[in-house]
């Protein structure tokens, strides 16, 4: 545990130092391997059917092995993998031995991935936390447990949008994930499994929960962040939500975003628990990204599709920029158009996403161009 904290301090302090002095690594070292973009949900405020029209299919066993031999003839490991794309990583029917490929190709990178907790069950905690490999977990959450909810009282009508794009009104989840009874069941067993693991002085992961922020949402994020620490939770991500994806969608006004972070940011003492935002920089922070001039994300990071196709975000996985099937990985990474992705200033495709940075981009009523965050 000791040697796994001092790797990601270390890790962390060298993208910081290559962020202040607005370096890349030589080779990317976050990499995101979007292994399915099939879903168990369809989320109203989700991009990826209705904008990114994401083809509903999973990574094959084949292109796995390719992209890890890739990573296993480029000089280091990476530093992560995320397995998540546009869907949910846990509908893979091969998850698991996707993580012990990695886990015996890749000893030395951390494993996460970011799920919606609807499948999770007692096999799938066994499953998770029987691996090491298995660092890092976000459970994505907006609305309340329903008990909880009923307290908070039902949206108002007229706040019960839906996507007019997906041509229904959403009366259970305002746009985020819904909560229903089976999940948080599952979700206590999850967290209490691991933080028992944790006790006992075993590797356990990092469990947060991922809470994307609406209008008006304080008294839920408030009940969310009490939720959290109650069920045992490790921290709390707050995202800021894309609205690109839903153009009649209204996202906290930048002022209002800033209240809201810094009122969970007293809960969440009060209650104990780690909040963390990526669009609240301190001024460290805010200096090493130069102000917002240099993107947190392009430093050191890759979007491997499910065909092994790579992308420089997540937000632009239509931007090919090589293909990991046929080039190695270093070919890729040094190529001029991915170059010119990492600032100052925001490459063309990047106009009008400030989902890494710390202040606005534009003005939540008029977005620009299409994306979101898995
Ligand atoms: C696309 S999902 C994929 C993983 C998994 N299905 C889940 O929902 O956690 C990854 C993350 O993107 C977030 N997300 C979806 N739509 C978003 C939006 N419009 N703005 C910001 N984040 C969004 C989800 O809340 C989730 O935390
Ligand atoms: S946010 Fe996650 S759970 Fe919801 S539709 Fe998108 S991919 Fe599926």
């Amino acid at each position: 545990m000791a040697a796994r904290k001092l790797r990601t301090l270390y890790r962390n302090g060298t993208k910081f130092a290559r962020l202040a002095l607005g370096v890349r690594s030589r080779l990317p070292r976050e990499v995101q391997l979007e292994i399915t973009n099939r879903c168990n949900l369809d989320c109203d405020m989700c991009p990826r059917l209705v904008l990114l029209k994401v083809p509903e299919i999973d990574m094959s066993r084949e292109t796995l092995e390719r992209v890890l031999d890739r990573f296993v003839a480029a000089e280091g490991q990476p530093h992560s993998i995320t397995l998540t794309g546009w869907g949910e990583p846990l509908m893979h029917k091969e998850f698991f031995s996707f993580v012990d490929r990695i886990a015996e190709r890749l000893p030395e990178t951390d494993v996460g991935f970011t799920t919606n907790g609807h499948l999770v069950t007692k096999r799938i905690t066994e499953q998770v936390l029987s691996r090491e490999a298995i660092t890092r977990i976000n459970v994505s959450l907006e609305e309340l447990p329903w008990e909880d909810a009923a307290a908070v009282g039902p949206l108002p009508v007229d706040e019960r949008t839906g996507n007019p794009m997906k041509g229904g009104i959403n009366y259970v989840a305002r746009d985020g994930h819904p909560t229903p009874p089976k999940v948080v069941d599952h979700l206590r067993h999850m967290l209490s499994e691991r933080n028992a693991k944790a006790a006992r002085g075993e590797p356990a992961p990092e469990i947060r929960l991922q809470v994307v922020l609406f209008p008006d949402s304080a008294e839920t994020v408030r009940r969310l962040i009490d939720f959290g620490a109650e069920l045992g939770f490790q921290a709390i991500n707050l995202v800021r939500l894309d609205v690109r994806g839903r153009p009649d969608l209204r996202r906290p006004s930048y002022e209002e975003e800033r209240e809201l972070i810094a009122m969970a940011r007293a809960r969440a003492a009060e209650r104990g628990i780690e909040l963390g935002s990526v669009n609240d920089h301190n001024s460290i922070l805010r200096m090493a990204a130069h102000d917002d001039q240099f993107c947190m994300r392009l430093d050191s990071y890759i979007y491997v599709d499910v065909e092994g196709q790579v992308a420089p975000c997540c937000l632009l996985r239509g931007h090919r920029l090589g293909d990991l099937k046929t080039q190695s990985l270093d070919e890729v990474w040094t190529s001029p158009a991915f170059k010119r992705f990492y600032g100052p200033g925001p490459h063309p495709a990047c106009e009008g996403c400030d989902a890494f940075m710390h202040r606005y981009a534009h003005d939540n009523a008029t977005p620009a161009v299409a994306g979101s965050t898995p």
